[in-house]
């Protein structure tokens, strides 16, 4: 689709994800000549700057953080015209300062140009930024003008907060103008679960209790919290990572095949399932901290131990649920939910386990090696799907062994996958909000978690620490049920 001429504002233009991720993209989808033909560009940032020193930043950001190396005519091209707004973010002045270079690039270009409010700042601002554009009255559409939000992750801290804020965007905005950020869902792999499962007739009937016996979604990260203590201990891993990342991991997982690929019908399944879901009991939950250990072969130190973290912490670093759909499709199997900083390796994977077969036929030796099926969507870093099988080991016995079909990003496709920015910035600039956390979503989200939240905020026990650089607390495996064990980082 087309894309209307836009003028993207950043609130928060020079903070670590625009520079990191937001300008690159934006460099990228220049590169491609993905951007609509008259596209423009306004940082507002507290500081005090020139427009030339927020083009010339921003190019720096591209240079240190873009993919591949930029190409300078396309970088000029793309900040020539860039204007930067300073101002604290609830001063009215900054809001009449960006309305009047709205306002000038619509003049120069002779019509009402697009806008899109990316909200790239501290959450206490989201509200605030959204209710000063709206008393500036700069939401409203005019002609063929469509303005959209895009709003940054934290979407509050609590169920509580979450609907606040929803309540207080949705005074201004109108849902469709809406766009709540969550990264994974601009990941490739993440949108390709739903092409593995509505793509193909093989798997979906087998996606289910009948078949299907366990699941364990992993997100565990071998980088620390680095600067982030400020964020960080407020956070939490369950905050930071399961309630929504991890969420929509499940949720892509489980849901109903959708009537069309728009963003309503999409997103009310979704909701669907995490309506399926009740907030865990205290044993179906889990939590921990990293402790000093090894990264990298570095010694690195624990969570307590870096800098800007309180001595008195209980931060969880280290998250795990057990969790049940209860509806048709899924009853009966556990799904289980880990993450963690400072483990082995960075995997992000959902491991789908079947049932075992119902009768062994092969004698004791030969059935040693029949394992259940796995079926294993690896979202990072070696992006793909693999379906474990069991095979007849070669020989002038009947012994099995279970081998791996394959498909990997890496070789099926010659081109590099977009970033998950590229993806969500183009689509907020289109209007599509299907890869977006809609209102009702979020709050149902919010709804699973929040009470695990408080309860571990008022349980203050001394939380288990699991050595950097390590698989994780073996405690974890209380969760599991059965003979399931968690697979190996
Ligand atoms: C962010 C969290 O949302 O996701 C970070 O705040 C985490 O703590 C990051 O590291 C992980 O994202 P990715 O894309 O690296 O898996």
């Amino acid at each position: 689709l087309p894309v209307h001429p836009t003028v993207l504002v950043i609130f928060g233009a020079t903070g670590d994800l625009a520079k990191r991720k937001l300008l690159p993209a934006l460099y990228n989808l220049a590169h491609e000549g993905a951007l609509p033909e008259r596209f423009h560009l306004i940082g507002v940032s507290r500081r005090e700057k020139a427009h030339e020193d927020f083009a010339a930043e921003a190019a720096e950001a591209i240079r240190s953080f873009s993919r591949r190396e930029p190409d300078e005519k396309v970088l000029e091209a793309l900040l020539a015209e860039a204007k930067y707004v300073p101002g604290t973010f609830d001063d009215e002045s900054v809001y009449r300062g960006l309305k009047e270079q709205l306002d000038a690039f619509d003049e120069a270009a002779g019509q009402p140009l697009n806008r899109a409010f990316y909200l790239s700042t501290a959450p206490e601002f989201f509200p605030v930024i959204v209710e000063a554009l709206g008393n500036e009255e700069l939401t409203k559409a005019a002609g063929e003008r469509e303005v959209r939000v895009i709003i940054e992750k934290p979407f509050g801290t609590t169920l509580a907060e979450a609907q606040d804020l929803n309540q207080r965007v949705l005074s201004v905005l109108d849902e469709s103008q809406v766009f709540r950020i969550d990264h994974y869902l601009g990941k490739e792999t993440v949108q390709n679960m739903l092409a593995f499962r509505f793509a193909n007739s093989m798997f979906e009937p087998l996606f289910n209790r009948n078949f299907i016996d366990n699941v364990q979604i992993t997100a565990s990260e071998d980088i620390g919290i680095g600067t982030r203590a400020g964020y960080y201990d407020h956070a939490g891993a369950l905050r930071d990572l399961v309630q929504n990342h991890m969420l929509q991991l499940l949720t892509l997982l489980c849901m109903e095949p959708p009537v069309d690929f728009s963003a309503d019908e999409v997103r009310s399944e979704k909701v669907k399932v995490l309506h399926s879901i009740r907030p865990p009991h205290r044993d179906a939950t889990f939590r921990a901290r990293y402790g000093p250990g090894t990264a990298a072969g570095e010694d690195v130190p624990g969570y307590l131990q870096e800098d800007g973290v309180p001595a008195d912490s209980h931060t969880e670093t280290y998250a795990a649920l057990r969790l049940h759909v209860e509806n048709w499709r899924w009853a009966g199997v556990p799904f289980y939910l880990r993450t963690g900083k400072r483990l082995a390796r960075k995997v992000t994977e959902i491991a789908v386990t079947f049932k075992p077969v119902p009768h062994l036929a092969f004698g004791s030796e030969g059935s040693v090696g029949v394992k259940p099926n796995q079926l294993i969507f690896t979202m990072q870093p070696n992006e793909g799907v693999s379906m474990s099988l069991g095979a007849k080991i070669p020989g002038t016995r009947m012994r099995i062994r279970p081998v791996n079909m394959e498909f990997l990003y890496g070789t099926a496709f010659m081109s590099q996958s977009p970033e998950a920015y590229e993806r969500l910035i183009m689509d907020a600039m289109r209007g599509d909000a299907t890869l977006f956390t809609r209102n009702d979503e979020v709050e149902a989200q919010w709804r699973i978690i929040d009470p695990v939240v408080r309860r571990w905020e008022d349980e203050a026990e001394t939380l288990v620490e699991y050595p950097s650089g390590s698989q994780g607390p073996p405690e974890a495996n209380e969760l599991l049920l059965g003979d399931d064990e968690w697979r190996a980082i």
